[in-house]
């Protein structure tokens, strides 16, 4: 006591790192493609997450490096590495089970492109999660999106697993770039906007609802609301042409990545609204797979919230969508079934 008392003031606040939170601290939390341009980043951001006691890092290039690295972070968290054939320990009593395997996109390619190379990587986590950890939450970062949650959720069910209120594609960085991007046009903090985004996570299906923005969006003419919508919808790509052939979104993925899983652990420890948009499981439209807000708990999702309200020139952009969005998830229900 002596001691901690010579301690500087700011010591003892800056425990715990940048997460907030009352912080059981006893979750697994498992990272499949930890190696790679998101999972080191994504694992570095969960490292400091005061709710998870043991990180669980896995790659087919073995991650032992990345887990002798961070497990030199003064953070509470246990860090473990698993070989490519080791996926099974990995997953073994994981809670949370994130997903960021796969390839990134060149310029002029569209997400779907992707599916030939991701699809596999996608299907071998879905099957051993089946095996070693049917009850945890599986949150897909891979691209693309819009066709791997289907193709995982059509593959759970063939084994029997399948839980709609386990299985998410993350569209956080959708709310993440609006948030910000609202935020420089309003010339506010970017954290104060709060606004929806719903329908998938690709060009058109990207559909942020002003309308529906806090603090309420400012009248503006309606170009200006379509050039800053179609900016959110095609940030993706902004990232994919600047970083010119050296892969997509890393860091602001691994950003958003960790604020999902974040928001999982909070759920799961019963923590009252929480409230995100993901990719999930739907029967809220007419097509079986959506982005809408919900609240998450203890067995995933709580209460999906459904459309938001949306005003005619949004009703508009949401119907125009729906083709795209079904034929990807179409796609995603083809390659499983192929593949099975
Ligand atoms: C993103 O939105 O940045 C990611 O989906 C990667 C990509 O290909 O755009």
């Amino acid at each position: 006591v002596a001691r901690l008392s010579k301690l500087p003031l700011n010591y003892l606040q800056n425990r715990g790192g940048i997460w907030t939170g009352r912080g059981e601290r006893n979750y697994k939390v498992t990272v499949v493609g930890a190696e790679g341009g998101i999972g080191q980043p994504l694992s570095l951001l969960l490292k400091q997450n005061p709710l998870i006691e043991q990180l669980a890092l896995h790659d087919v290039i073995e991650a032992k490096g990345v887990a002798a690295d961070l497990s030199h972070i003064c953070t509470p968290a246990e860090v473990s590495h698993f070989r490519s054939e080791e996926l099974l320990e990995a997953l073994q009593d994981a809670h949370v089970v994130v997903v960021a395997a796969g390839l990134p996109r060149k310029p002029g390619m569209s997400r779907d492109e992707l599916m030939a190379a991701n699809a596999s990587v996608a299907l071998t986590v879905a099957c051993a999660v089946s095996i070693a950890c049917p009850e945890a939450l599986l949150a897909f970062i891979t691209n693309p999106i819009n066709a791997i949650v289907p193709m995982a959720a059509e593959f759970l069910k063939a084994k029997g697993v399948f839980d709609p209120n386990r299985l998410f594609g993350i569209t956080t960085l959708d709310v993440v770039r609006s948030k910000t991007f609202i935020g420089k046009f309003m010339s506010i903090d970017p954290d104060l906007v709060d606004i929806p985004v719903i329908g998938g996570h690709a060009g058109i299906t990207i559909l942020p609802l002003l309308s529906q923005c806090y603090p309420k969006f400012p009248e503006a003419e309606v170009e200006e609301l379509q050039r800053l919508r179609q900016r959110i919808q095609e940030a993706g790509t902004e990232v994919v042409e600047a970083k010119a052939g050296k892969g997509s979104a890393t860091l602001s993925m691994a950003y958003a990545g960790a604020h999902f899983v974040n928001a999982l652990l909070r759920g799961l420890d019963d923590e009252e609204d929480v409230l995100e948009c993901a990719y999930v499981a739907s029967n809220v439209a007419e097509l079986p797979f959506l982005a809408t807000p919900m609240l998450l708990g203890p067995n995933g999702i709580k209460q999906n919230l459904g459309l938001p309200s949306m005003n005619e020139e949004e009703k508009a952009a949401f119907e125009e969508m729906l083709p795209e969005l079904r034929d990807s998830i179409q796609l995603g229900i083809r390659s499983a079934q192929t593949a099975m």
